[in-house]
Formats: structure tokens, sequence, C-alpha cells
């Protein structure tokens, strides 16, 4: 029997921590790596023509900020900064493709932002086309955007699908008034609906719906409803993150009125209250905040155990390298991690001087992969056998990790892992603490304690 969850318990392991989206996280990375490391390591791609690619796009471009955003977003007046921007992104493509060549096979393709759809049709339509001419779709390739809804409509969501997306992601984080207020973003339910439906009507599959908890004015009542009206609405899959509050990062987030905030173990109950919700509502909770279908792919993966974790978030279809483009965009080429400039003047110079601009990478030890593959199997299948590493390192990974095991007797005496001949298994409690597991494999966390740029575990 699981011991309960108190406040205390939650305020011990409410610590700020990495998402690990990669391993060693971005913190960790060099400043001194640039364009003649990210050659390199194309070079090595282009000995490799049969792998398969990730592409990551990233579109910066917003119609109003978000207060509480925490993304690499940008409000822009000038009419042609898209089309500049998408110039950039094919002379981007361009010096990438004459190392690699043309017509390398990539299986998963996602626009992220800032706001994707922001682009009209025929920008969508060149940026699109840019990729189906330096690159080759995998048949069933994943090929995905993310879409705010206030600034969409059911006829683009069938333009979207018509041009070859298939996985469409909507930002609704949360239905009540009071709430869209305190972060300055008011969205009408009619349109979020409609939008929705319209993304049903286009046929496409694995609609997904971004949530965020911990929100100035949410209460549990106000939360209630949102996922309510979610539930009622039957995405496939459902992102409940926590609202990371990293104002020393995102000065907009000075705007957040934090006294309105639950924090602590009333924030806690929020994300408990979504998990009791969607598992009554047939969901699998994935990882340590998504929510999908049982007959979703994500939900699909887990059962297999093929659940992946890589920049994107939680993947079904992992590609061993990601290319990524456009500013602040972070690519995974062969043992190197690689990030491109996040300030747009600065990125734009760069590739407008033939140069990638690339401002920090990281080239992976054999440590740093066998911690990566530990970290990942704790984020995405709860678990981390000992036999795991054998064909890759050699030995078992209780042997391996003898030294980060010695941190684990209190998480055990507390009930978040239990551990036999096996492996390591995170318990129904420790689900919610998964990060703080993964974070005893992290030989690089606590080196940078002046700069607390993650977000705390609830
Ligand atoms: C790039 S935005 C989504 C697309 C579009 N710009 C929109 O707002 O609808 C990606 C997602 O990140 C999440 N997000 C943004 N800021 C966050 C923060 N500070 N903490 C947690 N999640 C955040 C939101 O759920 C948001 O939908
Ligand atoms: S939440 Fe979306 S729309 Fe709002 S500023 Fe961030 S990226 Fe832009």
């Amino acid at each position: 029997m699981d011991l309960p969850i108190t406040p205390e318990f939650v305020e011990k392991y409410n610590q700020p921590g990495p998402r690990y989206t990669s391993y060693p996280t971005v913190p960790a990375w060099k400043q001194d790596f640039g364009h003649d490391e990210y050659m390199l390591a194309l070079q090595e791609l282009s000995q490799k023509p049969e792998d398969e690619l990730a592409i990551y796009l990233h579109l910066p471009f917003c119609a109003k900020h978000c207060h509480y955003c925490g993304c690499n977003a940008l409000v822009t007046r000038e009419t042609n900064a898209v089309d500049q921007y998408l110039d950039l992104v094919e002379r981007e493509i361009k010096m990438v493709t004459d190392v690699i060549g043309t017509g390398r096979l990539v299986s998963q393709l996602h626009w992220g932002g800032g706001t994707p759809n922001f682009l009209d049709e025929a920008q969508t339509e060149r940026a699109l086309n840019l990729f189906h001419t330096a690159f080759r779709m995998t048949d069933g390739a994943e090929i995905s955007i993310e879409v705010d809804p206030r600034i969409s409509s059911p006829e683009e969501a069938k333009f979207l699908k018509d041009i070859g997306f298939n996985r469409i992601s909507l930002g609704v984080q949360d239905f009540e008034e009071t709430v869209q207020i305190a972060i300055g973003r008011r969205q009408s339910h009619d349109r979020t609906i409609r939008v929705y439906d319209g993304c049903r009507a286009a046929g496409f599959e694995g609609v997904n719906v971004d949530l965020v908890y911990g929100l100035p004015g949410q209460t549990r009542d106000s939360f209630t409803a949102t996922l309510e009206e979610v539930i009622g609405l039957e995405p496939d899959r459902v992102a409940c993150f926590s609202y990371a509050h990293v104002p020393w990062v995102r000065p907009e987030q000075n705007k957040v009125d934090t006294t309105i905030m639950l924090a602590g173990y009333e924030k806690f109950q929020l994300f408990q209250l979504t998990v009791d919700l969607f598992g009554e509502a047939g969901y699998d909770w994935i990882g340590i905040d998504h929510f999908a279908k049982k007959d979703d792919e994500l939900s699909v993966a887990l059962k297999n155990r093929a659940l992946h974790r890589n920049f994107m978030g939680y993947a079904t279809k992992p590609a061993p390298h990601m290319l990524a483009f456009g500013m602040s965009g972070i690519g995974d080429v062969g043992d190197r991690f690689v990030q491109n400039d996040p300030d747009l003047a600065q990125w734009s110079a760069t590739v407008d001087s033939g140069r990638f601009p690339i401002i920090k990478g990281h080239r992976l030890s054999d440590d740093d992969r066998l911690r990566r593959l530990a970290i990942i199997n704790i984020m995405c299948n709860l678990e981390l056998p000992w036999k795991l590493t054998v064909p890759e390192f050699g030995a078992p990974a209780n042997e391996l990790f003898a030294e980060s095991l010695k941190a684990l007797p209190p998480l055990l005496a507390d009930g978040l892992v239990e551990m036999d001949e096996a492996g390591l298994r995170i318990t129904s409690k420790g689900r919610y603490f998964v990060r703080n597991v993964a974070m005893i494999f992290d030989t690089y966390l606590g080196k940078d304690k002046d700069r607390p740029i993650f977000s705390k575990t609830i």
C-alpha cells in the first residue's frame, strides 16, 4: 500500500529540475560549440545515408504575447518578417543539404513555436515545400503542427490537412475566462470548439490539446470545469503541463500575478485531479504529463515499451537524428546536440553570412549515452531494467550506476521506487515525481547553482 502524499511530502520533492527532453540537458552544453562542430556532425551524417531523420522547424511569430508564455515567441509588426524568416530557413536548409545531400528520408516533421499558424496559406505552403524539395518523407511520416485556435478556423484545419499535415496540436491552456484574463490570453470558447471540430472533420489523427495547470486564477473548481470540457471533446491526446514560472528567462511573465497562483501542495492537487479525471475517462497516463486514449499511438507505444522522448516531448517514431531549423531550434545529430541562436537578429545575421547559427552544443561521451538511456527509460517506461544496457555497454545497469544508486535509499524509503533483481520501477506514488528519480542519474546537476533555470517538479 502506498503511503499518502502529504503537503510535507510534496514540499520535500518539489525541487527545480529538468524535464529531460535531452540528457545532458541544455544548461550543461558548452558555449564554444558552433559552426565547425555542427559541420563535423553533418559530415558524419552524410556517411550514414540510410539513417532516417526527424526535423523540427521553429516558427517564432505570434499575434500577441501571452503573459504566461515560456516559449521562444516574438510579436512582430513588420509585414514581411515571416517572408524574410522563411528566406533564411531556406538558406539554412540549403547549407545542411549541401553537406548531407538532398532526398534524405524523414519520418517526423514538426513545426513548433511561437505560433506556426501565424503564417498565411501561401507562406505555409512555401515552408512545407522547402522540406519536400530538400527531403523525402517516409510512408506514414508524422507531419505535425502546433496551432493557436484564436487565429485559426475549421477552414484552416482543412487546408493544413489537405497540404499534408497529419497531426495537430491545439493550445487551449484553460477554458475559464478569469484565468484567460490573468494570463493575457482571451480565447473564445466557441472558436476553440469550432477549430477542434474542424480538425476532426478534416480527418486529423492524434489530435492533441495543450493544457497548463498552476496558472494564475485557477482553482480546483475552475480547473475541474476546464478538464470536464476537454474530456467532453474526446481529444486523442492531452498534454497537461505544469506552469513553469521562470521570469528570469521570460520577463513577460513578470506580468503574471503570482498572488493568485496555487503553489506547492495545492498546485499538486490540480495535477492529481487531472490524473484522476482523465483516468476515469479511460485515458492512459503517459510519461510525466501526457494522457492518451487507449488506442492512440502513444498508448500503444507505452504498452510496447517503445515510447521515446526527445526535444518535441514524447514520440512514437524516434529517428536516430534530429535536424532543427529556425531560431532557437535544438538538434541531435550523431553524438552531438546543438542549439541555434535564440536571438532573431543574431540567428539571421549568422545564416545570412553562410555559417551555421549554432550558439551552444555538446558531444556525448560514453557515460552520457549510458545515462541518457537510463533517463529515457525512466521518463518513458517508468523503469530501469538492469539488463537494459548489457548489449550496448557490457555490464548490467546496477553495476554501471552503482555510484548513482547510492542516492536511492531515501527514494525507496519514501515509496517513490521499488527495486528487485530485475531492476528499478517507479511506484504509483512515484509517478508524480519521476523527474526526481531521473535526477539521481544526472551527473551535471548542481554544477550550475547560480542559474536556477529549471522550474520545479510540480
Ligand atoms: C508554442 S505553444 C502552442 C502554440 C500556440 N502558440 C498557442 O499558444 O496556442 C506550446 C505550448 O507550451 C505550453 N506552455 C507555454 N508556456 C508555458 C509555461 N510557462 N509553462 C508550461 N507550459 C507552457 C502551452 O501549453 C502551449 O500550448
Ligand atoms: S503561448 Fe503561444 S501564442 Fe502565446 S506567446 Fe506563447 S507561443 Fe505565442
